[in-house]
């Protein structure tokens, strides 16, 4: 048994417009979505281009829009589609590089933008210091830590899908990762009180439904927009 999988083509500066290409594949019950792409790069066309690293849902680059949905292709079997066909289209919000490969330039500067580090202030300490925490304040982050930064939650987002200026989910539960943690004792207020920031979030929550990792980004923006207005009355308070 094979099933097709329509393949979305595309070399900007060169093709007018994407076309859709097709290529039966091997209907196998444990291959995933990104093995039939490999199936097509190894045995029927090699120029077809896009991402993939670890096969086992960690390194977050094999994220592509399959039958209209945001997915991790390593993670969606073939067999989730039936008799098929099965469309394989770049995530939707990014800039096509060729094929399947998107631009993630502006994702990677949002994420620096939040500072993402445990930030320090007002001590003298040596870089090897350590730094204990309970199991229980471990817990009040933990969830936004496990991020794989698969882009999943931006393409699904309506917001930043019309609106690139948007800060995104991904990006704010990172800061939340941090802003949560007992160690951390930084203020990310200045970049997630924008209006493109947490308020720009419309709650949605179609970055919560699609997250691989069970991450909930929708949740960590109406958390902080809670300590936003909280802020905006206590101007001391900070989480
Ligand atoms: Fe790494 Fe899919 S290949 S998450």
């Amino acid at each position: 048994r094979t099933i097709r999988m329509e393949v979305a083509r595309y070399r900007p500066g060169q093709d007018a417009e994407p076309v859709f290409q097709g290529y039966d594949v091997p209907l196998m019950s444990d291959w995933a979505v990104l093995d039939g792409l490999n199936h097509i790069k190894d045995q029927l066309d090699g120029s077809l281009s896009y991402r993939w690293s670890c096969r086992m849902g960690v390194c977050g680059s094999c994220g592509m829009t399959v039958n209209g949905e945001a997915r991790l292709t390593c993670g969606t079997f073939l067999t989730e589609y039936g008799e098929g066909p099965v469309r394989i289209e770049p995530l939707k919000g990014f800039p096509v590089i060729r094929d399947l490969v998107v631009d993630i330039d502006d994702f990677l500067a949002k994420l620096s933008s939040v500072r993402p580090w445990l930030i320090r202030e007002g001590e003298d300490l040596p870089l090897t210091a350590e730094y204990a925490q309970t199991p229980e304040q471990l817990e009040a982050y933990k969830q936004y830590s496990m991020c794989i930064n698969c882009l999943l939650c931006y393409s699904a987002c309506p917001v930043y899908v019309l609106d690139p200026d948007f800060l995104g989910p991904a990006a704010i539960a990172l800061a939340q990762r941090y802003n949560l943690d007992s160690r951390d004792m930084g203020d990310r207020f200045d970049v997630l009180s924008q209006d493109d920031a947490v308020w720009g979030c419309t709650f949605v929550g179609e970055c919560t439904r699609v997250c691989p990792k069970h991450v909930d980004p929708a949740e960590a923006i109406q958390r902080y927009k809670l300590t936003a207005a909280l802020r905006s009355v206590l101007p001391w308070s900070r989480r």
